[in-house]
């Protein structure tokens, strides 16, 4: 009956943590007390960052040396451009910055506990970098510079994918949506990370073990299949018609639903509301609406809600964010709550190793091989 419950290791406590909480019945989300709608609407993602990773908001100094520091931090190893260039230029976008971070991690290794929180730093501020000197070189033959000077993480990014100076609205609405993925309790790719941490691996491992559990579908990897769904219509009539039958099918709906929330997800509410704006905008309404039908299909039949990924993917898809990037960019935010838990898990460690009901065989007699059939 517990195990059973136990089923995915839901309503499960796996531990303690003070970073982030859902609250006691999944209806909000707070990050080192703060809400989510406050860090969106006032935080900037760079000073979200130090929050979960130093434990409290940085003041005005803090922030600009924070800043300054990040923004020094993105050059990448010449080792590490040559592995770039290497890749095959069809490589998905997560195996580029898994094998990125991993390759990061043998030109810089962690030598000393005491550098994870710079160690934290350089891969937040280089994960750009190595996806879009990755993209540019296999995409247009060239070799880019990835230093950029814009001073914010959202900003760089659009900046070395567009190369131009990003549209303002487009910037905003970039680093809000790092804020939002920055961080979530105990999901998968947190969890996972904490396990690798607990068995005092290095930090390298724990964030590549995170970027593994989040490629999936069912976690991450969500913001990319919500958009291969929203492609798949052409209007909103044609997106309820399919959608219905996709329920008929038992097929799930990606972007929709969620394991701790049980009405709705702050975050989806605030991202609804940037791809609005952006769609408003662009004077192009076309995935907003087909979004929000879906939406309202799902509330219909299933009673159930979209997740940030839902609406993140037509807010991507505006600031003409290629698909393949999605859930990357989901990386270079998470990376900060990843390591923020991994710091936590060190402080208190105890390797994480649970146990299984069995359920194979009773003790066998062995059987020598000529006797087996
Ligand atoms: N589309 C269709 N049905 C869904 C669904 C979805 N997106 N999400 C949940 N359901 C259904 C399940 O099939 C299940 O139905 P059943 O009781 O008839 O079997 C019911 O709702 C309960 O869902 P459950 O599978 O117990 O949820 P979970 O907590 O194990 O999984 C998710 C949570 C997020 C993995 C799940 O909702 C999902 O797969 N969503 C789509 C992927 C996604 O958007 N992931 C990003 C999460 S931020």
């Amino acid at each position: 009956m517990a195990i059973k419950k136990a089923g995915g290791l839901s309503e499960v406590v796996a531990g303690k943590t003070e970073i982030a909480t859902v609250g006691k019945k999944g209806r909000s989300l707070t990050y080192r007390g703060y809400t989510i709608e406050d860090l969106a609407q006032f935080a900037s993602f760079e000073e979200t960052a130090y929050l979960l990773l130093y434990g409290k908001l940085p003041c005005e100094a803090e922030l600009e040396t924070y800043k300054a520091k990040l923004t020094k931090l993105r050059g990448l190893p010449v080792g590490l451009r040559t592995v770039l260039e290497q890749l095959p230029a069809q490589t998905h976008p997560m195996d580029v910055l898994r094998t990125g971070v991993s390759v990061l991690g043998a030109f810089e290794p962690e030598r000393d506990r005491q550098e994870v929180r710079d160690i934290a730093d350089r891969l937040i501020a280089s994960g750009a970098s190595m996806l879009l000197y990755w993209s540019h070189y296999h995409t247009k033959g060239v070799r880019i510079s990835t230093e950029t000077d814009n001073t914010g993480i959202a900003g760089h990014f659009l900046q070395l994918l567009h190369g131009h100076k990003p549209n303002e609205l487009h910037e905003e609405a970039l680093d809000i949506s790092l804020t939002l993925y920055a961080e979530h309790e105990f999901n998968a790719s947190t969890f996972a990370a904490r396990v690798t941490a607990s068995t005092m691996s290095d930090i390298y491992s724990a964030v590549t073990t995170g970027i593994g559990t989040l490629r999936g579908p069912l976690h991450g990897g969500a913001n990319e299949a919500a958009m291969e769904l929203i492609d798949a219509f052409s209007n909103p009539d044609e997106a309820e018609m399919g959608v219905q039958q996709m329920l008929v099918q038992k097929r799930l709906i990606m972007g929709f639903g969620h394991r701790v929330y049980t009405i709705s997800d702050p975050r989806s509410d605030i991202m609804k509301s940037i791809s609005r704006s952006l769609s408003q905008q662009a004077d192009d309404w076309k995935l907003y609406q087909i979004s929000e039908r879906i939406e309202q299909v799902m509330q219909r039949k299933k009673k159930l809600f979209p997740n940030l990924d839902f609406y993140s993917a037509s807010a991507y898809r505006l600031m003409g964010i290629p698909t393949a990037l999605f859930t990357p960019i989901f990386v270079i935010a998470r990376m900060s709550g990843w390591i923020a838990h991994v710091i936590e898990q060190r402080d208190n460690n105890r390797i994480i190793r649970p146990i299984a009901e069995y359920t194979g065989p009773e003790q066998l007699p062995w059987v020598a091989i000529e006797g087996r059939s």
